[in-house]
């Protein structure tokens, strides 16, 4: 593996399918910040860590049940291959983590390194989640057939807080978030579009009364779509 440097953000993927990766990545935000060296990128091929000539990364699972399980000889070697090179966390993807937040991204894009772990099959032998003080976490309430896509996630989620990726638009949009409320709806022209008309208030140039009509807009947006959002935006008020 590549030594990497502390000048950047530095991410080291440990998974089957390597030319995943940078996949989307490589475009756009992430794409032009890569080009800059504002990241840095790391795979490293699991089945690299299996032993003999078979290449056998998995095994059937103890107690019966579908689906292979990762074993632990492979996943250590790779863990430990990992921790030569860096100190930073040990994140596995997997549906049965914590929720990711947007916490988690800031912390993780504030730390010189960090290790995703995709798995595939079952999952990973339960012993070496504990004995490297991996943390699982998964990006929603539904499955995904890999930890790769889940990866890229984190990872687009952490480059775009990077410094010099995004600039001033970043922290202000980051804020609103953080206000813990969604987004109140944008317009832009043409002032009337298929009949379709820009609510008055956006065009009256009153900045008072647009910033309380959006902060509404924002509530009853939060309060329909999101009640645990809403419910932890009451509290914050409240306390
Ligand atoms: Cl992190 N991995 C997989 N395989 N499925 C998921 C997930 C992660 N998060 C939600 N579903």
């Amino acid at each position: 593996m590549e030594k990497a440097t502390h000048s950047s953000w530095n991410v080291t993927v440990l998974t089957l399918f390597p030319e995943m990766f940078p996949g989307p990545l490589a475009h756009a935000l992430a794409g032009k910040a890569l080009e800059n060296g504002l990241w840095h990128l790391d795979t490293l091929n699991i089945r690299d860590f299996s032993a003999g000539n078979h290449k056998s990364v998995d095994d059937i699972a103890f107690g019966g049940g579908p689906g292979m399980v990762l074993r632990p000889e492979v996943m250590d070697r790779a863990f430990e291959e990992v921790k030569k090179n860096n100190e930073g966390p040990l994140i596995y993807l997997t549906p049965r983590g914590k929720p990711l937040k947007q916490a988690d991204v800031k912390r993780w894009s504030q730390q010189p390194y960090i290790n995703l772990i995709c798995g595939r099959y079952e999952g990973i032998d339960e012993r070496i989640l504990q004995h490297h003080q991996v943390e699982e976490v998964s990006i929603g309430d539904y499955i995904l057939a890999g930890g790769e896509i889940a990866a890229m996630v984190v990872m687009d989620a952490c480059i775009r807080l990077l410094p010099g990726v995004m600039g001033a638009e970043a922290s202000l949009q980051e804020e609103s978030f953080e206000g813990g409320l969604l987004e109140y709806p944008q317009y832009t022209r043409p002032q009337t579009w298929k009949g379709y008309t820009v609510p008055e208030v956006l065009l009256s140039g009153h900045h008072a009364r647009i910033r309380t009509w959006r902060k509404a807009q924002a509530e009853a947006i939060t309060k329909a779509r999101r009640p645990d959002l809403w419910d932890a935006y009451k509290q914050d008020k409240e306390g």
